[in-house]
């Protein structure tokens, strides 16, 4: 088995896995990272979403050979302290199980990244594909929004 080399959250990994392995296999059961969630395991509810190159990506129908060498960033690697979209969805209450938030909150980084300041109808748009069964949908609209108040804000010198 010829090794696959990724590049998670900032760290290189060289790993003999098969390269048609699902990233989100690898993500979990290898790396250990446990934010993507397997909901579907079809790219259909976006629990699984990671960030490659800064796109929102479903890992669970990617196979690692077809990601080497780029960049993967995980819930686990957008920082080290809370985020500002996760600091907005728990300002918010966005949650009720959670088990979307990995999705939710990656598809809102990657949103906020190429539109700073969406409108409702941008980030219903955005998140549309983003299954959530509870019905948080009106303080997830609200926590985009914040995070977006947030991440416009002057960082502190
Ligand atoms: Fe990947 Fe549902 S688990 S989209």
């Amino acid at each position: 088995m010829t090794p696959v080399t990724l590049i998670v959250n900032g760290v290189t990994h060289t790993l003999k896995i098969p390269r048609e392995a699902p990233l989100l296999t690898i993500l979990r059961n290898d790396l250990h990272l446990n934010a993507p969630k397997y909901g579907c395991g079809l790219g259909q509810c976006g629990a699984c979403t990671v960030l490659i190159d800064g796109t929102a990506a479903r890992s669970c129908v990617i196979p690692v050979g077809g990601v080497e060498n780029r960049q993967i960033t995980t819930l686990e690697g957008l920082t080290k302290k809370e985020h500002p979209v996760q600091q907005a969805f728990i300002d918010c209450q966005a949650a009720q199980c959670g088990y979307c938030l990995n999705g939710m909150i990656m598809t809102t980084v990657a949103l906020l990244a190429n539109n700073p300041h969406p409108t409702d109808q941008q980030i219903r748009n955005a998140l549309s594909h983003n299954l959530c069964r509870c019905g948080t949908h009106l303080e997830i609209l609200q926590a985009v929004h914040r995070a977006a108040t947030l991440m416009s804000r002057p960082k502190a010198p």
